[in-house]
């Protein structure tokens, strides 16, 4: 029988998951189909049903259920818990579980990348996204501050998710920002500041000038590929990472999870990298 996988959103647009996905299965033999479908939230415990009746095998979930998935499940794992998002659901003899992949792909990159753990990093944003990689952040034991467009937001995230860890918090226009962007030897940005189709495509949440080449910035945001936050990263000699690659690893995260199989990830990359320029 051939084990059914989707991911679920609302609208759903292009995807790229179903390319690496399947890849991943084709890869390694496993007798799966991994397909889009676009689900509107009153069609969200439908989705529950057939997991539950074995119709479908995992879900990956994205904007804007990742929230409200939570309403149907029966247990989360911690990280979901603390990120307060669920982006995999898996089926367990004890349920239906969710759990948040974004905080171990946030890792991985970082790991794959040569990024030294324990250094001063500088948090861009404060929405879902910043809190899985503020989780990621101290998981490696970086020294976090956070810089958000709504100062409030930030200090709100900090409190809650690290109450211990006295990240220091600033606004998005502090003029402080440009230093505390030079003094980081990690960027992460999570703010939608860049991206294509959003609030402001073309720009960088960054001034020009504060970047310098013992730095690595990451862009969470993946279209386009080179956001000019990375190209300033570039134009500076620092390392970029691009958030395709983050992409793909939380959905080789969700993969392991669901088959209890290690993701073939170079695989997996190639695949997503290809179905981007396609
Ligand atoms: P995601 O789940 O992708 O993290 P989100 O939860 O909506 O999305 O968070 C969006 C982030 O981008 C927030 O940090 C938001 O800042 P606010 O907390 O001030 O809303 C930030 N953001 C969105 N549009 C922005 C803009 N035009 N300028 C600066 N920051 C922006």
């Amino acid at each position: 029988m051939t084990d059914r996988y989707a991911v679920i959103g609302y609208p759903l647009g292009h995807t790229i998951s179903p390319a690496f996905q399947q890849a991943a299965f084709d890869a390694l033999g496993i007798n799966a189909q991994y397909e889009s479908l676009e689900t509107a939230p009153a069609d969200l415990p439908e989705r529950a049903r057939e997991l539950r009746a074995g119709k479908l095998a995992g879900i990956n979930v994205t904007v804007p259920h990742k929230l409200a998935i939570v309403d149907e499940l029966d247990h989360v794992s911690e990280i979901a818990h603390l990120t307060g998002a669920v982006n995999t659901v898996s089926v367990t003899p004890d349920g239906l579980l969710g759990d948040n992949t974004d905080v171990g792909a946030i890792e991985t990159v970082l790991e794959r990348a040569g990024v030294p753990a324990g250094i001063p990093a500088l948090l861009l944003g404060a929405g879902g996204a910043a809190r899985a990689a503020l989780v990621a952040l101290l998981n490696r034991g970086d020294r976090v501050t956070v810089a958000n467009r709504t100062h409030e937001n930030a200090a709100t995230m900090t409190a809650h998710i690290a109450p211990e860890a006295g990240c220091p918090t600033l606004a998005l226009d502090d003029p402080d920002l440009p230093i505390r962007a030079g003094n980081a030897r990690l960027i992460v940005n999570t703010t939608s500041i860049g991206m294509q189709g959003g609030p402001a495509p073309g720009q960088s949440p960054l001034p020009d000038g504060c970047l310098h080449p013992e730095q690595t910035v990451f862009d969470i945001v993946y279209r386009p590929s080179a956001t000019a936050l990375l190209e300033q990263a570039a134009a500076a000699g620092a390392t970029a990472i691009k958030g395709l690659d983050m992409l793909i690893l939380q959905g080789a995260h969700s993969f392991r999870i669901w088959t209890g199989r290690e993701p073939p990830v170079d695989i997996m990359l190639a695949a997503g990298r290809r179905a981007m320029e396609g």
